[in-house]
C-alpha cells in the first residue's frame, strides 16, 4: 500500500529482463542499487513467508540457503523486488514472483502448494504460476489466501490442471486487482458474484474451466474492464444485461459454454467491443438491430446457436468488420448485399444455415475478402464469382451442399471453369439437369432444356416474380448490381 503511494525505486535484477519482457511489464526508471549501502535488504518476517512460499512451490529444498537475499545478492529470475523510500532506512519488498516453463523445468514440484504465508507478502503485486499444479494431487485456493491488506494487482494462474474447487469469494476483498486469470485451470462451481466487489479489474479471464451457474449481474459493476474471458466452461443461463454497463470492454468472449435466452439489446452500448464471441451456446435469436452501436467491432462470432430467422440487418453498418460467422444458426431468407460496405471483411462464415437465393456478386469484389463459406445452405443460380476470386481463395471457398447452385459457362476458357466446378463441389449449369420436383430459384423451369436459373438473364424483370415474394429490397438490389457489375449478360 505505502510503496504505491510513495516513489518507489525499482531495483534492475540484471537477468530477470527475460522475465519482465515474459510478463509483458515495461518497467522504467530501473537501476540497480546494489553496492550503494543505502538500504537494509528485507525485513526478516517478510524473506522468511517468501522462503516459505518458495519451498512449498519447488524442488530445490536449498532454495533458502542458495537465495538468502533474493531482493540484492543472490536473487532469483522468477523473483522481483522494490524498494521503498517511505520506509527509513529504504528496505526491499517482493513485489512480483513468476514461477513457470520460461523459468525452470519442471516449474514446481509433484507435491506443490500454496502456502499460507502468500498472505505475509503484502507488498506482491503480481504473482503468476504457469504450469506449476500438474500433479494428480488437487490443489484448492484457499478462503484466506489474499486478504484486504493484500496490494496484488496481477494474479495468474494458468494451465494448472491439479487446481480446482472454487473460486473463493475472498478475491472479492482484493480490491487492487486489475488482472484476474484463472485459465485452463480444473476449478468448478460458479463464478462468486463477489467478483462484482473488484472495482478495479481490467482483465478477467476464467476461459478452460469446468464452471457452472450463472454470469453474475454485478459483473455490471467492473466498469474498468476491457477483456472478459469465460469461455470453454459450462456457464448457464442468460447473459446478464449488466454486461451492457462495461463501457470500455474491448474483448468479450462468452464461446463454448450453455448460455441460453437472448442477446441483451444493452450490448449495444459497448462502443468500443472490437471482439464479441458467443459461439456454441443456445442463444435464440434474433440477434437485437442496437448491434450496429458496437462502432468498432471487427469479429462477430455467433455460429452453432440457434438463432433463427434472417441474416441481420445491422451488420452492414459495421464499417469496421473483419470476421462475420454465423455459421449453424438456423438462418434463413437471402444472403445480404450489403456486403459491399463492409470493405474490410477479410472471412464470412455462413455455412449449415437456410439460406436461399442467390450468391450476391459483390461477394467477389470484397477487396480483402479471404475466406468464404457459405456451403450447406439452400442457395441457388449461377455462382457468379470472378475466376481470380476463386483461385485466389482455393480451399478456402466453400460452396458446397447447395444443391442448387452451379458454376457460369459463358467463359473464355470453359476447361478451367470445368475444373473450378469439380474443385468448388458444384456442378456446371451446363451440364445441371434440374431434378424433376425441384426448382431453380426463378420457380420451376417448365421446359428440361432450359437449365440456367430464369434469374440469370437478370435484365427479364419479369422471370424474378418468386424471387420477389421473398424479398423485396434484396432481391431488387441484386439486380441492380447485375445490372451495373456484369459487363456481358
Ligand atoms: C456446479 O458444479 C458443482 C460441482 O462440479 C455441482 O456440485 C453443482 O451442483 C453444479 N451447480 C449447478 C447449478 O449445476
Ligand atoms: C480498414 O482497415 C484499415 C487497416 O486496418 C483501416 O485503416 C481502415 O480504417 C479500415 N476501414 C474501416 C472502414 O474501418
Ligand atoms: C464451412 O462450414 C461448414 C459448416 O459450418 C464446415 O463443416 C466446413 O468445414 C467449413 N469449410 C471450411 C473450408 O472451413
Ligand atoms: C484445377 O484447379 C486447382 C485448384 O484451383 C488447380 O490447383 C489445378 O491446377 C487446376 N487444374 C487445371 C487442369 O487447371
Ligand atoms: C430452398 O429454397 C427454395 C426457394 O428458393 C424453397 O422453395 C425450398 O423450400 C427451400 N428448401 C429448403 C430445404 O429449405
Ligand atoms: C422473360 O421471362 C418470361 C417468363 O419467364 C418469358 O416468358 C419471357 O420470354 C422472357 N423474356 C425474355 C426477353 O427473355
Amino acid at each position: 500500500m505505502a510503496s504505491s503511494a510513495s516513489l518507489v525505486l525499482v531495483l534492475f535484477l540484471v537477468f530477470a529482463g527475460e522475465m519482465v519482457i515474459s510478463l509483458g511489464i515495461q518497467r522504467s526508471n530501473t537501476q540497480n542499487n546494489k553496492g550503494e549501502g543505502t538500504v537494509a535488504p528485507m525485513e526478516e518476517d517478510e524473506l522468511l513467508a517468501l522462503f516459505e512460499v518458495m519451498s512449498a512451490l519447488l524442488e530445490d529444498t536449498e532454495w533458502a540457503q542458495a537465495h538468502p537475499q533474493p531482493c540484492t545478492d543472490t536473487p532469483w529470475p522468477g523473483i522481483e523486488c522494490e524498494v521503498s523510500t517511505t520506509d527509513d532506512p529504504p528496505i526491499f519488498h517482493v513485489t512480483k514472483i513468476h514461477i513457470g516453463p520460461d523459468i525452470l523445468s519442471p516449474p514446481c514440484k509433484k507435491s506443490a502448494y500454496l502456502s499460507q504465508s502468500l498472505l505475509k507478502l503484502n507488498y506482491l503485486k503480481a504473482l503468476s504460476l504457469f504450469n506449476c499444479f500438474v500433479d494428480s494431487s488437487q490443489v484448492t485456493l484457499p478462503n484466506n489466501l489474499f486478504g484486504a491488506f493484500s496490494s496484488l494487482e496481477h494474479l495468474a494462474l494458468e494451465n494448472n490442471p491439479s487446481l480446482s474447487g472454487e473460486i473463493p469469494t475472498s478475491l472479492g476483498d482484493v480490491g487492487s486487482l486489475r488482472v484476474l486469470s484463472l485459465s485452463q485451470n480444473s476449478l468448478q462451481g460458479s463464478i462468486p458474484s463477489k467478483i462484482g466487489d473488484l472495482v478495479c479489474l481490467e482483465q478477467l479471464d476464467l476461459s478452460y474451466n469446468n464452471l457452472n451457474g450463472s454470469i453474475p449481474k454485478e459483473i455490471g459493476n467492473l466498469k474498468k474492464m476491457t477483456i472478459l474471458d469465460l469461455s470453454w466452461n459450462s456457464i448457464e443461463g442468460a447473459i446478464p444485461h449488466s454486461i451492457g454497463q462495461l463501457q470500455l470492454l474491448q474483448k468479450m468472449d462468452l464461446h463454448s459454454n450453455m448460455l441460453v435466452g437472448n442477446i441483451p439489446h444493452d450490448l449495444g452500448n459497448l462502443k468500443r467491443l472490437v471482439l464479441l464471441d458467443l459461439s456454441h451456446n443456445f442463444i435464440e435469436g434474433p440477434i437485437p438491430e442496437t448491434l450496429s452501436g458496437m462502432e468498432v467491432l471487427e469479429y462477430l462470432i455467433i455460429d452453432n446457436n440457434p438463432i433463427k430467422g434472417r441474416v441481420p440487418l445491422f451488420i452492414g453498418k459495421l464499417n469496421k468488420l473483419k470476421l462475420l460467422s454465423l455459421s449453424g444458426c438456423e438462418l434463413n431468407g437471402p444472403l445480404p448485399n450489403y456486403f459491399f460496405s463492409l470493405k474490410n471483411l477479410t472471412a464470412i462464415s455462413l455455412g449449415n444455415n437456410r439460406l436461399s437465393g442467390p450468391v450476391p456478386k459483390v461477394l467477389g469484389k470484397l477487396p480483402n475478402l479471404d475466406q468464404l463459406n457459405i456451403s450447406y445452405n439452400n442457395l441457388s443460380g449461377v455462382l457468379e464469382l470472378p475466376e481470380y476470386f476463386i483461385t485466389k481463395l482455393g480451399k478456402r471457398l466453400d460452396v458446397r451442399g447447395n444443391h442448387e447452385l452451379c458454376t457460369s459457362d459463358d467463359d473464355d476458357e470453359p476447361n478451367r471453369k470445368k475444373n473450378s466446378s469439380s474443385y468448388l463441389g458444384i456442378p456446371s449449369c451446363l451440364t445441371m439437369v434440374p431434378r424433376s420436383g425441384n426448382s431453380f430459384a426463378g420457380g420451376p423451369v417448365e421446359d428440361p432444356s432450359e437449365i440456367k436459373p430464369s434469374w440469370y438473364n437478370s435484365n427479364n424483370i419479369s422471370s424474378c416474380s418468386s424471387l420477389l415474394k421473398e424479398d423485396v429490397h434484396v432481391i431488387l438490389f441484386t439486380l441492380l448490381l447485375n445490372l451495373v457489375w456484369s459487363p456481358v449478360l
